[in-house]
């Protein structure tokens, strides 16, 4: 039986040690080539109200999530969320997520939002069909050039507001759908790469040619006071409708 196999725990990161495993893991995720959030700082943000925690199978840190408080009180900015490659498609990202969430409501914290690459099927599916957030706000290039799975495009970002209250959220935590079959037959289609992390490697021009056909649909989209509000995994694509309840206000 593999490590991956035993259910894994989830706690708050402690001590230097496991901070350095966190940068580790980043490298094995993001690639050795791309700039990683160092231990030390981590550590510091974690002490002054951000969240640090990881997902262990035994000694072995096998996830983690790590965020910050903002400006404003009760929303917290969540930077990174990873799974190593041979434990993804088991749970594991929704539940760290779900240990975000609680960790956030006993502090009051009520929206939770962070950046992702709107052309990651799986990161779309989990942020917005299954975790419920949604998205309004589109940054071009946010990060400028990047290394690792990120180079060789570039570094579109959609923001993800993830309230922890209202109807979405419950639907969240019962694990139904964020839509009814009318709702996703009525919203406005963006057609999304079923794996734009192949093509990124196989076709550099093709994928630079989707990136820009999404930022701009997205855009025009936005524009027209639209609101990403779904994601269909099976003919992939994004939908969207006019609720911005959820949005960060
Ligand atoms: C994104 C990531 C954290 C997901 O972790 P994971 O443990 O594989 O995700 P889960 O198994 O918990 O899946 C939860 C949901 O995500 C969606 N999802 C995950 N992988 C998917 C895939 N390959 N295709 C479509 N949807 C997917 C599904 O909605 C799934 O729920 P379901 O199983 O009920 O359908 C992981 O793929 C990862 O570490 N990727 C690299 C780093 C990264 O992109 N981080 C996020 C930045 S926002």
């Amino acid at each position: 039986m593999s490590a991956e196999t035993t259910q894994p725990f989830i706690r708050d990161l402690k001590g230097m040690a496991e901070f350095h495993a966190a940068e580790d893991l980043q490298r094995d995720v993001w690639g050795p080539d791309d700039k990683i959030d160092p231990g030390d700082l981590m550590m510091v943000i974690q002490a002054e109200g951000g969240l640090a925690a990881g997902a262990f199978v035994g000694d072995r840190l096998i996830g983690y999530v790590f965020a910050f408080p903002t400006v404003t009180p009760g929303v917290q900015h969540s930077h990174r969320l990873a799974v190593r490659a041979e434990a993804r498609g088991l749970g594991l990202g929704l539940k760290l997520k779900l240990y975000q969430a609680e960790w956030c409501l006993e502090r009051d914290i009520r929206l939770v939002r962070w950046t992702y690459d709107p052309l990651r099927l799986p990161n779309a599916a989990l942020n917005i069909a299954r975790l419920g957030a949604t998205a309004a706000t589109y940054h071009r290039d946010y990060y400028g050039e990047m290394g690792g799975i990120n180079a060789g495009t570039a570094s579109d970002r959609l923001l993800a507001d993830w309230r922890l209250d209202g109807e979405r959220y419950a639907r969240c935590r019962a694990g139904t759908a964020m839509l009814t079959a009318a709702e996703a037959a009525a919203a406005h289609r963006i057609a999304l790469p079923a794996d734009f992390g192949s093509l990124l490697k196989a076709d550099s021009g093709a994928a630079s040619a989707e990136r820009l056909r999404v930022r701009h649909e997205i855009e025009a989209a936005f524009s027209a006071g639209l609101v990403i509000v779904g994601v269909d995994a099976r003919e992939p694509a994004y939908l969207l409708g006019r609720s911005s309840s959820n949005r960060a206000e």
